[in-house]
């Protein structure tokens, strides 16, 4: 019997020290190198791929959901493909595979935002063929307009304001301040989302109304503890979590993907997130009028816009997708917001759910993958 427990003890002892070392060893390597991009960089006397691939580094800034960047780029000429990249989709968090794709429209956006920014006029092809989702043409206005000959080789700078704001945007999971959006900003956002809801049928809905965030907090929990039951969804987001793509990194990371999997991590995480939605002074919902994924890119561009638009006002925003993630809160939240409470006018299919507000700035970036390995 003595025997038998010492062995355990030293059995135990081993395999505590192989699985730090393996840890240490096998630390996901994370790189923030992605966000040293500088627009005076832009390689004005490159050839078009090279120029291409220089907006492609704003385009793998976008936010995506547990920062799965599922995204893959091919530059041809003055054509740039956009594929989803199927082995980063999230295949118990987002069975439907609508926050894959709204995580590709942001991606888009910011390329498109870019591409403004430099001076090209672009044309965009939605798809749903296979992995290829959009087809983008880029003409640089510059080179095709007629222009006098000693104009610059690179279209005249613009407003550098929403393309300052994807290098400064970062989701700010932390309490919101109890201080209201101004009602002028909230509108300036609107309208940032206008040419979406007008051409796409693509809807924002922005309410401070307490009786809806009290409702909304109570199906976030239900849709936290129904996530946190299922062993599935914490071993996928336990595997995100161990790459070190959000928050914890090294060491810490594979702690925490540890944590998630084995150890009952859901009440203090429903505790959480009751608290957040509790500091929130408005909440933001999108929907369309179709719920298919062009539509849903569609979503990403609007939302990552209106991120955009958000940041460079100094106005805070985290996605919150836990019970669009659940069928039975899905279900009870369009309810909710289809009976009109404060006036919110509610209709289509509902596609994505965010808080807005103030709050103390975030410090870190995420990690984002080079762009080597997602060109293909
Ligand atoms: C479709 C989508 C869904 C998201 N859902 C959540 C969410 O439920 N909770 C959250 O904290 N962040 C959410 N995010 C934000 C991502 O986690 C975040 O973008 C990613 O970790 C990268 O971090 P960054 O935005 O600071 O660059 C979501 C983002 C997208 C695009």
């Amino acid at each position: 019997m003595a025997m038998s427990i010492k062995f355990t003890v030293t059995l135990t002892i081993f395999l505590l020290i192989g699985v730090g070392l393996a840890g240490l060893f096998m630390q996901p390597h994370v790189s923030y190198d992605a966000w040293n991009i500088n627009k005076s960089s832009f390689p004005a006397n490159a050839s078009s791929e090279e120029k291409l691939t220089f907006l492609l580094s704003y385009a793998i800034l976008a936010p995506s959901s547990h920062n799965s960047q599922p995204w893959k780029f091919n530059v041809s000429g003055n054509q740039i493909d956009i594929y989803a990249d199927k082995s980063r989709w999230l295949q118990y968090a987002d069975a439907d595979k609508r926050e894959l794709h709204i995580s590709l429209g942001c991606a888009l956006e910011n390329l498109l935002v870019a591409a403004e920014h430099f001076g090209y006029e672009t044309n965009v092809t939605y798809l749903n063929e296979g992995d290829l989702v959009a087809r983008i043409r880029l003409e640089q206005k510059s080179l095709t307009a007629q222009v006098p000959a000693q104009a610059p080789a690179q279209a005249p700078a613009q407003d550098s304001r929403l393309i300052d704001a994807i290098v400064a945007r970062k989701t700010n999971r932390n309490a919101y301040l109890d201080r209201p959006v101004a009602e002028a900003d909230l509108q300036k956002l609107q309208d940032s989302a206008k040419g979406f809801s007008k051409d796409q049928g693509i809807q924002f809905y922005l309410t401070s109304d307490p009786e809806i965030r009290n409702k909304f907090r109570n199906l976030e929990i239900v849709a936290d503890q129904t996530l946190y039951a299922d062993a599935n969804y914490k071993a996928e987001l336990g595997h995100w979590l161990g790459q070190g793509v959000m928050g914890p990194t090294g060491v810490q990371a594979l702690a925490t993907q540890l944590a998630v999997v084995f150890l009952d991590v859901g009440p203090e995480e429903t505790r959480k997130d009751a608290e957040l939605v509790n500091s929130t002074p408005v909440l933001g919902f999108i929907s369309t009028a179709e719920n298919d994924s062009i539509s849903q890119v569609k979503v990403g561009q609007a939302f990552e816009r209106f991120w955009l638009e958000a940041t460079a006002l100094g106005i805070s925003l985290q996605p919150m997708s836990q019970i669009l993630e659940v069928p039975e809160t899905k279900a009870e939240l369009t309810e909710i917001l289809s009976t009109g409470i404060g006036g919110l006018g509610y209709s289509g299919y509902l596609q994505h759910i965010f808080r807005l507000g103030y709050a103390e700035p975030v410090e870190d970036h995420s990690p984002r993958r080079a762009i080597s390995e997602v060109l293909i």
